[in-house]
C-alpha cells in the first residue's frame, strides 16, 4: 500500500527516518530531526533563489509552467483579460470570489474615493532632481504614505487591512502619474472620479488645458487588458518581498514599496523597459543574426525571454501579442514590433533557446504596446507596478491570515572563518598584492 511518507536512511549514520508527505511537500523542518550526533544542529535544505523551496501555502492564483497556465482564483487569464475589467479581477483577486453587481459598484465606489493623495505628497514629488527614474519615485513616494496612515500598522484588525487595500489601488496611480508629470514639469493632474481606473490613469498622464480629457477607448481598453495581466503571477521576485518584509508586520505602505523596489529589477519589472532598449538597439531586422550570436556566445540576455516557471510560451505574452495589434490600428505601427516579430521567429527555430525551453514572456511585447501608446521607456515597470499592487495585497492578506506564517528567517550554510582573536591594526601583517585584489572586488 503506498503511504504518503518518504524513507531516507542517512548513509552517514545509518540510521532511517521516516518525512510526513503533505500536498506533494515535505515540511523543511523535518529535515532538523537528520543528526549527526548532539552537537549537530540538523540537516537543512540548501536552495538559493528558492528554485524548489515552497514558502506558502496559497490560494490565490495557479501556474503550470509547463503547460502554460496560468489561473487567478481557478478563472483562466485567457477569460478574465477577454470578459472582466481590472478593478474586477482585483477584487476577485482580494476577496476571493468574482463580485455580483452590488458588490462591484461599492468595490469600484471605495477604491474611487481613494484615489486623491494629501498635498504634501507633490512636494515630495518636486523634491526628486529633474531626471529622477520614476520608478525611484514611485518606490519612495508609496513607502511615504505610511506617515500619512499610521494607523495601517494594525494589520490584524481586517477593517483596517480592507482600508489600506482599498487605499493603496486607488492611489498608487495617482503616485505614478504624478512621477511621469514631474519628469516633464508639467502640472500635476488630479483624479477624474468619472472615468474608468484606466482612463483616469490615462488623465492623469496626458490632460493637458482641455477641461475634460475623454481616453481613447481602445487603448483605455487595452490598457485594463494589461493591468488584468500584470495583476498577479504567485510567487515571484516581488511578491516574494511583499511578504518577506510584510512578515515582520509592518504596515503594507512600507511592504509595498519594498515590493515596488524588487519589481524595478532588469530580470524582473524592468525587462520590458530592457526590451525596448534591446530592439532599439537592435534597430534593424538585418541586425537580429548578429544580436543572437551575442546571445548565444552569452554577451548579453534575450531580454523578454525565459522564465523562471514557464517552460512553454507565457498565457499572457499570448494575450499582449494579439492586443497590439488593436493597438496599432489607433496609433499606427510601430517599426520596433517587425523587429520582435522576427526576433521571436528567429530564436524559437534556434536550438539554443528550444533546448532550453525559452519562450517569449509577458515583457516581450508589453514594452511596444506602451510605447504606441505614448508611454515613456522608463514608465514601463511603473505601468507593471500599478496592477500588480492588487497582487501584493491579495498576498498580504493572506500571509498575514495564515498560522503557518512566522518572521521570514532563512538559514544560511556558514562557510567563513573558525574563531579568531582580534589583532590591532598597527600589528596586522601587510596584505599581500592578491589579497587586496580579493578585498577590493567586495
Ligand atoms: N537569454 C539568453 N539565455 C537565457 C535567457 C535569456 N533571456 N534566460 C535564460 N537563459 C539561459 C541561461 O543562460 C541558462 O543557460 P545555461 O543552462 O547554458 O547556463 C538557462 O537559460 C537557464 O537560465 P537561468 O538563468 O538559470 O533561468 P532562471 O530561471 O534563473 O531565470 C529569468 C529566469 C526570467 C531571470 C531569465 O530567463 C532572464 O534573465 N530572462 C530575461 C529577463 C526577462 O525577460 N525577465 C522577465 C521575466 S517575466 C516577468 C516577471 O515575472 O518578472
Amino acid at each position: 500500500m503506498s503511504k504518503s511518507s518518504l524513507t531516507v536512511t542517512d548513509n552517514r549514520t545509518g540510521k532511517t527516518y521516516e518525512i510526513p508527505i503533505e500536498h506533494g511537500a515535505i515540511r523543511a523542518n523535518a529535515l532538523k530531526q537528520i543528526k549527526t550526533g548532539p552537537e549537530d544542529f540538523g540537516l537543512v535544505s540548501y536552495d538559493p533563489a528558492f528554485m524548489n523551496t515552497a514558502a506558502c501555502k496559497s490560494q490565490i492564483t495557479y501556474i503550470d509552467g509547463d503547460a502554460g497556465i496560468l489561473r487567478h482564483r481557478g478563472y483562466p487569464i485567457e477569460e478574465l483579460a477577454e470578459h472582466s475589467t481590472y478593478l474586477e479581477v482585483a477584487y476577485l483577486l482580494v476577496k476571493g470570489e468574482l463580485p455580483d453587481n452590488e458588490r462591484f459598484a461599492m468595490w469600484k465606489h471605495n477604491i474611487t474615493v481613494h484615489t486623491m493623495v494629501h498635498e504634501n505628497l507633490k512636494k515630495f514629488m518636486d523634491g526628486f532632481r529633474y531626471d529622477a527614474h520614476p520608478m525611484g519615485m514611485l518606490i519612495s513616494t508609496i513607502g511615504a504614505l505610511s506617515t500619512f496612515y499610521p494607523e495601517a500598522n494594525q494589520i490584524f484588525d481586517v477593517e483596517n487591512r480592507r482600508l489600506q487595500t482599498r487605499r493603496l489601488i486607488g492611489k498608487v496611480p495617482t503616485l505614478a502619474a504624478f512621477a511621469y508629470r514631474r519628469g516633464l514639469g508639467y502640472p500635476y493632474n488630479y483624479p477624474d472620479n468619472d472615468l474608468s481606473y484606466t482612463g483616469n490613469f490615462l488623465q492623469m498622464m496626458y490632460r493637458m488645458t482641455e477641461r475634460k480629457y475623454k481616453p481613447n477607448p481602445v487603448l483605455e481598453k487595452a490598457l485594463d487588458v494589461l493591468f488584468i495581466l500584470h495583476a498577479d503571477h504567485e510567487q515571484n521576485c516581488s511578491t516574494n518581498a511583499m511578504r518577506s518584509v510584510a512578515s515582520s508586520q509592518v504596515d503594507p505602505y512600507s511592504a509595498v514599496a519594498s515590493a515596488t523596489a524588487a519589481l524595478y529589477g532588469p530580470l524582473h519589472g524592468g525587462a520590458n523597459e530592457a526590451v525596448l532598449r534591446m530592439l532599439e538597439e537592435i534597430g534593424n531586422k538585418d541586425n537580429i543574426p548578429a544580436y543572437i550570436k551575442r546571445v548565444k556566445d552569452g554577451e548579453v540576455r534575450l531580454m523578454g525571454f525565459g522564465h523562471r516557471v514557464y517552460k512553454n510560451y507565457d498565457p499572457r505574452a499570448k494575450i499582449i501579442k494579439k492586443l497590439a495589434h488593436e493597438v496599432f490600428e489607433v496609433t499606427g505601427n510601430s517599426k520596433l514590433i517587425d523587429i520582435a516579430l522576427e526576433l521571436e521567429r528567429i530564436a524559437l527555430q534556434d536550438d539554443y533557446f528550444v533546448s532550453r525551453k525559452l519562450y517569449p514572456n509577458v515583457d516581450f511585447y508589453s514594452g511596444i504596446i506602451y510605447q504606441a501608446m505614448n508611454i515613456p521607456t522608463k514608465m514601463f515597470p511603473v505601468m507593471f507596478a500599478i496592477p500588480r499592487t492588487a497582487g501584493w495585497c491579495a498576498h498580504w492578506a493572506e500571509l498575514v491570515k495564515d498560522d503557518d506564517q512566522k518572521i521570514a528567517r532563512p538559514r544560511q550554510l556558514y562557510l567563513g572563518a573558525d574563531k579568531r582573536a582580534y589583532v590591532p591594526i598597527d600589528r596586522r601583517p601587510k596584505a599581500t598584492v592578491a589579497e587586496t585584489a580579493v578585498s577590493e572586488e567586495l
